[in-house]
């Protein structure tokens, strides 16, 4: 029988309402709770920035530096990162399911290094995206390059998907070999995927004008890191992307590709979350590789 006897009579119906206040992530106010909450998972509540940890590279490269080994040199570094953004096969053989990372599943792909990258196909289905349980998915705009059409369509068509599922879309500005990498092309490109309804959108950061692609992309911009550079320039470029505008990095090379990957992966959460100086943050990536050796 069920225990309804002697219930505490309901009785406490005052006060104002609660309200949860402005959204954090740029864009997402009018998107529902399980969009909003996907995107929570990327964006800390905080700060309103992420460090999200890219080791897709393989599906057009395969095992490059720093990614020969997925399970002993990548998931180690995985409770340290707000986000990762890796393919399902990278997700489902090495990445341990405990994590608490916001998961930013690739989504594209079709070409490999040896051919035209810009003849890219949607490469997942929002089912399985679900049953992983991403908050975002990942896929490449080519603006200017040969195939610009059909990644744009592409990216609508994820968003479609994306949209009835609660799924945020992050799309990455995919810069051709004869493009000019300059503020006037970011600010065309990213707004380019934040107007067929991207989420989130990843671009590179440019000396002149950043705060120009910033602003005027109406979602947040994520800022890769590209090549491997010295720890000190690449904590500079980190810095200077989130100083002007950028809602974090999305960064991969500059992490796995450092002798002291855990102790970088370190100093770029310090310059992202507590806006420490790059000096500041090449301290502690010192400290914390010594510490280690
Ligand atoms: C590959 C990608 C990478 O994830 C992205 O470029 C970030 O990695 P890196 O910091 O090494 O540039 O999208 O297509």
């Amino acid at each position: 029988m069920a225990d309804t006897d002697g219930l505490l009579e309901a009785r406490d119906f005052t006060g104002p309402a609660a309200t949860a206040g402005a959204f954090h992530v740029k864009g997402a106010q009018a998107q529902d709770w399980g969009l909003q909450n996907r995107l929570s998972r990327i964006f800390r509540r905080d700060t309103g920035r992420t460090v999200m940890l890219a080791f897709d590279h393989g599906y057009f490269l395969g095992p490059m530096a720093g990614l020969e080994r997925l399970d002993t040199g990548i998931a180690p570094l995985v409770p340290d990162a707000d986000a990762i953004m890796m393919t399902r096969g990278a997700l489902r053989t090495s990445i341990p399911p405990h994590t608490d990372a916001g998961i930013v599943l690739r989504a594209s792909g079709g070409p490999s290094v040896l051919r035209d990258l810009s003849d890219e196909h949607i490469a997942l289905d929002i089912e399985d995206a679900v049953r992983l349980n991403a908050a975002a998915l990942a896929i490449q705009v080519f603006i200017g390059s040969e195939n610009e059409s059909r990644s744009v369509r592409n990216l609508a068509a994820l968003v479609d998907a994306g949209q009835r599922h609660g799924v945020a879309v992050l799309g990455v500005t995919a810069v051709g070999k004869d493009m000019v990498r300059d503020a006037r092309y970011f600010r065309l490109a990213t707004r380019i995927s934040a107007e067929m309804g991207a989420h989130v959108v990843k671009t590179y950061y440019v000396e002149e004008g950043f705060e120009t692609v910033t602003a005027s992309c109406p979602v947040p911009i994520i800022v890769a890191g590209g090549k491997k550079l010295p720890e000190l320039d690449a904590l500079t470029m980190a810095h200077r992307s989130i100083q002007e505008g950028a809602a974090g990095v999305d960064m991969g090379r500059n992490i796995f590709q450092s002798e002291h990957p855990a102790a970088m992966l370190a100093a770029v959460r310090a310059v992202v979350h507590d806006d420490a100086k790059p000096e500041e943050a090449y301290e502690l990536f010192r400290d914390r590789a010594a510490a280690s050796a």
